[in-house]
């Protein structure tokens, strides 16, 4: 017995050898549930321990909205089958297979234990703190020029930053419609600069707690479906800001001519600034015929994070958040359609069909702003939006990808392809 013990550490020596494993020290250190660790690739991988003693590896930013899974609870799905339940809008997601009941797939790892150390196997070097990223300035960044703080009340601006400025949610809403109709009317005309703020304001009463940290409901369909809205209403209040910011922002960019941004630029993105407070006032409306309202539950602010991340440079800020951030929501429109049709739920099924179809228009704003600007540049499209979505998003772009969704929108396959992780 003692000599098959040995020939079994000799033989996982060599396996370990001759794949690529990468020891991430002591078995006995990593407590149950959830341990975060970081690749220098940015793609993080969570590595679990059951109550059993068991250990499961997989991607911590989970594949439907980036939710951190390493933040996550571990269920029983019945037969003994576990699952790693991303904190976000609880998709489950087997700890064996990665799969999961929505019919997203998560990548998950080999784990072995030698000698009492614990490798996984993977290409990346993994380690137990933030690997420290050293970021190249972007190459003839779009800044926005400097600007005035009073600028006169009728332009397009002034309004912008009232907006962002207004926490009410349906305060805010009230207000895109009116600037929305003044601007096609032409009551407003000129664009006018100002400097919005950091961050757009919120109502006090609204609890805003880090992305991740927000725990499931005790259970009920019902209470998973308002959870669910509740944090589309979310998006959808970020995404009314994140339009007026980019306008307000960006108003005073001048292309390398000389010459400013088209007035076309500006009624995109109050037309987009209008669909969002739309859904927003759709889904509020929707939790209310559920019982609740919008800030029952805790809400975070992650989406503001790309847009913090991008106010240097219009050419990022349309990459990351307007075509990365809102193709994924076309990618995951088909499995949250169908968590509410599966529950019967056709009114909460009709919303997101109206949404859905404003997104397509959405992302292909983006994708005609970030083409017109690339070619009066003289920079290839291709290669700086890669560049730019390699610099300033964490990790790789995860499928499925709704194919068609993003089709409709012009975007094909090689803007987003190549952003995937490399089959290792
Ligand atoms: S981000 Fe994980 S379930 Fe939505
Ligand atoms: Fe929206
Ligand atoms: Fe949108």
């Amino acid at each position: 017995m003692e000599h098959f013990e040995q020939d079994l550490v000799e033989a996982l020596r060599d396996v370990v050898k001759a794949g690529s494993w990468q020891c991430v020290g002591e078995a006995a250190k990593f407590k149950a549930p959830c341990t975060k660790l970081y690749s220098e690739d940015g793609e993080h991988i969570v590595l679990v321990r059951t109550e059993d003693g068991r250990f499961w590896a997989m991607d911590s930013s989970c594949p439907h909205e980036g939710g951190p899974l390493d933040q996550g609870d571990i269920e029983d799905l019945g037969d003994g089958k576990l699952a790693l339940i991303c904190p976000w809008h609880y998709f489950d997601f087997s700890l064996e297979t990665g799969s999961s009941s929505t019919g997203l797939q998560n990548q998950v790892y080999d784990v072995r234990i030698v000698d009492g150390k614990l490798y996984i196997n993977t290409q990346s070097s993994l380690s137990l703190y933030p690997v420290p990223v050293t970021k190249k300035a972007t190459r003839d960044a779009l800044l926005p020029t400097e600007t005035k703080l009073d600028s006169s009340e009728n332009t397009l601006c002034f309004w912008a930053r009232k907006i962002l400025c207004t926490p009410d949610p349906l305060e805010k809403v009230a207000l895109t419609k009116k600037v929305q109709s003044w601007w096609d009317t032409g009551e407003i005309t000129e664009i006018g600069e100002c400097a919005p703020p950091a961050q757009p304001s919120r109502i006090d009463s609204l609890t805003v707690v880090e992305p991740g940290k927000i725990k499931r409901g005790k259970g009920g369909t019902q209470a998973s479906r308002i959870a669910l809205l509740h944090s589309l209403a979310n998006i959808e209040q970020w995404a009314i800001d994140l339009s007026w910011d980019i306008i307000a922002r960006f108003s005073t960019v001048k292309l390398s001519s000389g010459d400013s941004l088209p007035r076309e630029f500006f009624s995109d993105f109050v037309k987009v600034a209008g669909d969002e407070a739309k859904h927003y006032e759709l889904l509020e409306q929707r939790i209310k015929e559920l019982g609740t309202s919008f800030g029952a539950l805790p809400v975070h602010n992650g989406l503001w994070q790309s847009a913090a991340e991008t106010s240097h440079d219009l050419l990022a800020r349309l990459a990351i958040v307007h075509m990365v951030h809102e193709a994924r929501g076309l990618d995951v429109h088909p499995q949250t359609l169908s968590r509410f049709a599966a529950q019967g739920d056709t009114s909460s099924v009709k919303i997101l069909e109206v949404i859905y179809a404003d997104e397509i228009t959405h992302v292909a704003a983006g994708l005609r702003w970030f083409t017109y600007i690339c070619s009066k540049e003289e920079r290839d499209c291709l290669a700086t939006f890669h560049d730019l979505v390699k610099l300033h998003f964490k990790g790789y772009l995860k499928p499925p990808f709704n194919i068609e969704g993003r089709k409709t929108a012009g975007m094909t396959e090689e803007w987003y392809v190549p952003l995937v992780k490399p089959a290792s």
